[in-house]
């Protein structure tokens, strides 16, 4: 749920709640009222205790402001105005009785003045069984003696049940608003502060270095969204930190590997032109093949620098690539041509197997697509043990891809090996210490590779010799 809609309806609940319960109560309150304790508790009743309880109160609102007035014209008026709500009166000069309605006995006149005597607020007296409201308007008479008018209205036993009620529905209504909104304000805290303090327990956790501490995703959906995200920034975090250690790792090694690939051929150039210096060469023959090494050595240099400049620009994706529509299999019958001499004269047969249904097209730069060709075939030819070499170059298709395998029937790479082969700088043992090369080949055909898209891997056939595949994705060919 967000945040709004939750709002929207624990504010409406926190209304409605308190309505409801006060209805209920109200309800109750009448039921057992009416039907148990068999009082008229009916609107009309309610209406009439209310009117006469008002036309009291305006009597005696009216006497209050009437100083010095004549005993016969109160008399009058009284008797004028209070048989409306069966009202009775007595009229007191000082403490003594002037006047009074004919129908109050001594005593009940003896009790009135008694109770009227009493402060209470809603003062009532019974008298033959009915209940009155009695209230008192004190007041100067024409003579200047001070009087007071003791007003009487019948109210009924439901007077008192009415402002009980009343009471209740105010006391009901402010309790049940008070608990709803506790209630409320709790779960509403729950849902969206809970959270927000593990977040910023998370945040805080975070700044300091803690890139292991998971958010939990809670609360209502705006929040879940915010934890997603601040979880989804957090994993991002780790995973760049992580890399950077593994860049700086990797660069490290780097430079080993390269430090000592260097150093091999400087040691063995230094030492042929000591050799030189010191007359160990002393016949043109002898200085011209030391000469001869030394040169290799350098071109040897020269290569694998050329190699290293080339992944590190490729591998800091410098190098743009320059896609064409190219047709594969017119493609492979090229690089086929331009290999096939120099491959006989090491006794290898090269050949290509097509089998290809619906499209022959890639994109592909063509350049550097051949340096990766080229190098997997010096390796087949630089990796060959057998009397009779042969490559196979496979053209076959998936649903989105071709793929290309150049197989070899060569001295094969062990099945440990075979995922490393694309590592920078790898080369097993045997190739270190026989064949040249830089060990970068495999890591550029990679890159290359890569950078249209596509996928190499190597499959091990053992001592039968190694595969070196390659997926590229193949051009949809929309015919109108
Ligand atoms: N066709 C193959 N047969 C056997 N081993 C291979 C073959 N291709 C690659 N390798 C192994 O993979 C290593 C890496 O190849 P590469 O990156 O081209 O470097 P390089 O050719 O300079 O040694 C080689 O040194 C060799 O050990
Ligand atoms: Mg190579």
């Amino acid at each position: 749920m967000d945040i709004k809609r939750r709002l929207i309806i624990s504010n409406t609940i926190t209304l409605i709640i308190p309505f409801i319960v006060t209805f209920l109560t109200a309800y109750v309150f009448i039921f057992v009222s009416t039907k148990v304790l068999h009082r008229d508790m009916s609107y009309d009743n309610f209406k009439r205790l209310t009117l006469i309880k008002s036309e009291l109160l305006n009597i005696q609102g009216s006497l209050s402001g009437q100083d010095g007035i004549e005993e016969t014209t109160l008399q009058n008026y009284l008797l004028r105005r209070l048989p409306s709500i069966n009202g009775k009166f007595i009229i007191l000069k000082g403490s003594d009785v002037v006047a009074s309605s004919g129908d109050l006995n001594k005593i009940d006149i003896e009790k009135c003045i008694d109770k009227s005597r009493s402060l209470a607020p809603g003062r009532r007296i019974s008298l033959n069984n009915i209940n009155y409201i009695i209230e008192v308007s004190e007041l100067i008479l024409e003579d200047g003696t001070r009087g007071s008018v003791i007003l009487l209205a019948p109210a009924g036993k439901e007077m008192d049940l009415f402002t009980e009620l009343i009471f209740l529905i105010i006391l009901v209504f402010v309790g049940s608003f008070v608990v709803v909104n506790i209630i409320s304000s709790y779960r509403f805290s729950k849902r969206i502060l809970n959270p927000i303090s593990l977040l910023q327990k998370a945040a805080s956790e975070i700044t300091s270095g803690n890139l292991e501490y998971e958010i939990p995703e809670e609360g209502d959906e705006e929040i879940r969204e915010l934890c997603h995200d601040f979880e989804t920034m957090r994993i991002q975090l780790k995973n760049s930190i992580n890399m950077q250690i593994k860049y700086d790792d990797n660069r490290k090694a780097l430079l080993s590997s390269i430090s000592h690939d260097l150093k091999t051929p400087i040691t063995s150039i230094k030492g042929y032109v000591e050799g030189i210096l010191d007359g160990v060469a002393n016949t043109s023959e002898k200085l011209e093949s030391y000469l001869k090494t030394i040169y290799s050595k350098a071109e040897y240099m020269d290569g694998m620098i050329d190699d290293l400049l080339l992944y590190s620009r490729l591998d800091l994706k410098q190098l743009p690539f320059n896609f064409e529509k190219t047709d594969i299999v017119e493609y492979f019958n090229d690089c086929i041509c331009e290999t096939e001499g120099e491959l006989a004269r090491a006794n290898i047969k090269i050949s290509l197997a097509i089998n290809l249904r619906d499209s022959r097209f890639v994109m592909m730069d063509r350049e550097r697509m051949r340096r990766v060709i080229m190098n997997i075939i010096d390796n087949s030819r630089k990796y060959m043990n057998k009397e009779q070499g042969q490559i196979t170059i496979g053209l076959r298709e998936t649903n989105s891809s071709i793929i290309i395998e150049i197989r070899d029937n060569g001295r094969g790479i062990s099945s440990e090996d075979v995922n490393k082969i694309f590592d920078r700088f790898y080369r097993s043992d045997l190739a270190r210490s026989g064949t040249k090369g830089s060990g970068l080949g495999l890591a550029i055909a990679k890159e290359i590779v890569e950078g249209h898209g596509g996928r190499i891997w190597a499959v091990s056939h053992g001592e039968e010799g190694t595969s070196i595949l390659i997926s590229l994705k193949k051009m949809v060919e929309r015919s109108l």
